[in-house]
């Protein structure tokens, strides 16, 4: 049959709220034009993040009730370590409520003044933690990446001439660890082939740098892999992921995403000094290193959606709900990064509406007429999360203007689908009287969050 569906039945529903244009007007005024201020009742099809929102199963429902809350050595823990260690060969596991907790310890670490990390893309928090220590980051994505509208099978890669370039510039003894986010989310949810990592890893050896992966969605990278990569069609999806780990050191990971959890989190790592000391810095910040900020309960959770990630059935329609919401846009004309990502669709800010330069926030724009047309609530990637100022207070714009689409897992049908691409292609139709945005105020990290901003006519 041509129709992938759902590889799942609906066992308990939750209902969602409806509001009219008037309303979502007064809502967003009140939200001073950032969706992250909008309560969720008020968002009909929540899109801002796959980060947490997933439905969990039956199985992961059983497991909740499974947990073992002992404060030490609780056998949630023992499951949890034995599958992440099972899945991706590494063998020292530490728990962490979330994939920030498990970046701001191994980055306080590793990190401070005068260290630089290198990313094929660092995503905001990795960014923000690693800066946070006085450390810089720097993104190397390879070229087909910086080109949305261009489709290419693995736009998420490390450019590896960049990459020996900055490490002979800065020197391999500034470098404390290069980093792999798989897929790429801020680069578009872009997957990174087998080939890339393998060449990653064989520069980071050569210079004697370890190599990290940020693993959030390990899983959909793995899929892409089989599908797009010779000589993988034929592999299962565990030992494509087994693979891609097996050229790390070690990964950190958000649990929110590829494991179905609420919650969770986990470094994973073979240098036993470094788990040491991550450790002893998990018990001043986290909890006890069986428990790493998180209840027996979340941990049986992640212990079953690490495994339910990897099923076949699952990542094909993942994939293909990405798929189906890009190509209608495309039909329709709308500006999309293509092909499409593994957890999001990301559209073209900039070509959206070239008539809003980039100091007045294409994407956040663009987001708030999503919102204000369907009820629809997405993140800008863009200048708001990403840009800068120098020194005469000039913005520093970011690589891409992005609004991105974030698909929750196994929570949407495909009706929902539809219903944001009518909206989209409805806003695309009106683009025109769309307008800028400016900030009236910010925090000085992570500003995208509690930002406030008006209509540019406002000023
Ligand atoms: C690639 C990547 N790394 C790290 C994180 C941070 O994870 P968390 O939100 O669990 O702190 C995210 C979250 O979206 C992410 O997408």
């Amino acid at each position: 049959m041509r129709t992938i569906i759902e590889p799942f039945r609906i066992k308990s529903v939750e209902p969602i709220h409806f509001t009219t244009r008037e309303q979502r007007d007064r809502i967003l005024r009140d939200a001073h034009f950032n969706p992250f201020q909008i309560a969720a009742r008020d968002v009909l099809i929540d899109l801002l993040t796959d980060s947490g929102t997933s439905a969990m199963s039956s199985s992961q429902w059983a497991g909740i009730m499974l947990g073992d809350e002992s404060y030490a050595g609780s056998s949630s823990f023992f499951r949890f370590e034995e599958a992440v260690k099972d899945i991706t060969g590494l063998p020292l596991v530490i728990p962490t409520h979330q994939g920030r907790a498990a970046e701001k310890i191994i980055f306080s670490i590793l990190g401070g003044q005068g260290k630089y990390f290198l990313s094929n893309t660092l995503f905001d928090t990795t960014r923000a933690n690693i800066e946070f220590s006085g450390a810089e980051g720097i993104d190397l994505v390879c070229e087909e990446g910086k080109h949305p509208g261009v489709p290419a099978p693995f736009k998420g890669n490390m450019d590896t001439v960049a990459l020996r370039r900055e490490i002979e510039r800065i020197g391999a003894e500034n470098i404390p660890m290069v980093i792999m986010t798989i897929t790429n989310n801020s680069g578009g949810g872009q997957p990174v082939s087998m080939e890339n990592i393998r060449t990653t890893r064989n520069i980071c050896t050569e210079f004697g740098i370890p190599l990290f992966i940020d693993a959030c969605r390990f899983a959909e990278n793995a899929w892409f892999i089989k599908c797009r990569e010779e000589g993988y069609a034929e592999k299962s999806v565990p030992e494509i992921a087994r693979e891609m780990f097996s050229h790390s050191d070690g990964c950190t990971m958000s649990a929110k995403k590829d494991a179905f959890a609420n919650i969770g989190g986990f470094l994973a790592m073979h240098d036993p000094e470094l788990a040491l000391r991550c450790r002893n810095l998990l018990i001043i910040t986290e909890g006890f290193p069986t428990y790493g900020g998180l209840a027996g309960r979340d941990l049986e959770a992640i212990a079953i959606g690490l495994y339910e990630v990897m099923d076949e059935n699952y990542l094909r329609y993942r994939i293909r709900t990405t798929e189906y919401l890009t190509t209608k846009l495309i039909d329709a004309g709308v500006p999309v990064m293509q092909p499409a990502g593994g957890h999001a669709v990301y559209l073209d800010a900039a070509a959206f509406l070239p008539q809003i330069p980039v100091d007045e926030y294409p994407g956040q724009a663009l987001v708030c007429e999503l919102y204000l047309e369907g009820g629809i609530r997405s993140v800008e990637i863009g200048s708001l999360m990403f840009g800068k100022y120098d020194l005469n207070g000039k913005l520093i714009p970011a690589r891409l203007e992005l609004v991105r689409l974030a698909i929750p897992r196994r929570v949407y049908t495909q009706s929902h689908i539809d219903y944001v691409s009518e909206v989209i292609i409805e806003v695309f139709r009106k683009k025109e009287g769309i307008k800028g945005l400016h900030i009236t105020e910010e925090a000085p990290m992570l500003r995208h969050f509690t930002a406030r901003l008006e209509p540019k006519d406002n000023s």
